[in-house]
């Protein structure tokens, strides 16, 4: 069959796009989350787009290795309402979620369907980390919801994600006795997105 013509070769196609506008969704976020003050959000979602910006990477090299130069494509994709981090967060778990547990997991089946074993296996890879993107989404939707995002009821280990500094207690400090940053940028030790 050619290449072109496969039903692979749309759904690549279509996971660039997704890729892509998932990438740049996330980097108006974490633009967002800067405004309001919250470096540890701003953080979370550059985190997460950087990885988009490498699954779109990894789908283009796919369908260049056939030669192919145009992307086509038909597809709906979401549209953050305006200054709502929650509701970013949120929409952000359930589309990580669809697209682990539904669409990256149909395009693997697609793939492997018309013998693109190698597609389907980057599918599969993709639908896992995004399953994992969908968790972090998640938790941080719960602690901003609850007005946990900076303090916890039982010691908790925080981390400047400034500086490094490590302090234990129900809350980060307001402001970091290190480097001085304020307390949006604590986070709790584990849940930090590095972002070198
Ligand atoms: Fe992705
Ligand atoms: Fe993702």
């Amino acid at each position: 069959m050619n290449f072109q013509e496969s039903e692979t070769c749309a759904v690549l196609m279509r996971a660039y796009a997704g890729e892509c506008q998932s990438h740049t969704r996330y980097l108006l976020a974490a633009k967002e989350a800067t405004a309001q003050n919250l470096p540890v959000l701003r953080q979370v979602f550059e985190y997460t787009a950087k990885q988009e910006m490498i699954h779109a990477q990894l789908f283009a090299k796919q369908l260049q290795q056939q030669g192919i130069a145009e992307i086509q494509v038909s597809a709906a994709f979401p549209l953050d309402p305006e200054h709502d981090l929650l509701k970013m967060l949120q929409n952000a778990q359930m589309n990580e979620q669809k697209e682990a547990a539904e669409v990256y997991a149909s395009f693997a089946d697609t793939a492997a369907h018309e013998e693109q074993q190698q597609t389907a296996a980057l599918f599969r890879q993709i639908a896992a980390i995004e399953q994992s993107h969908a968790e972090r989404f998640a938790q941080f939707a719960v602690w901003m919801q609850e007005g946990r995002l900076f303090c916890d009821s039982r010691q908790t280990v925080w981390l400047c994600m400034n500086c490094g500094h490590i302090h234990e207690g129900t809350e980060p400090p307001q402001n970091c006795p290190v480097c001085g940053a304020v307390q949006g940028f604590s986070v709790r030790r584990g849940f930090a997105p590095f972002t070198v």
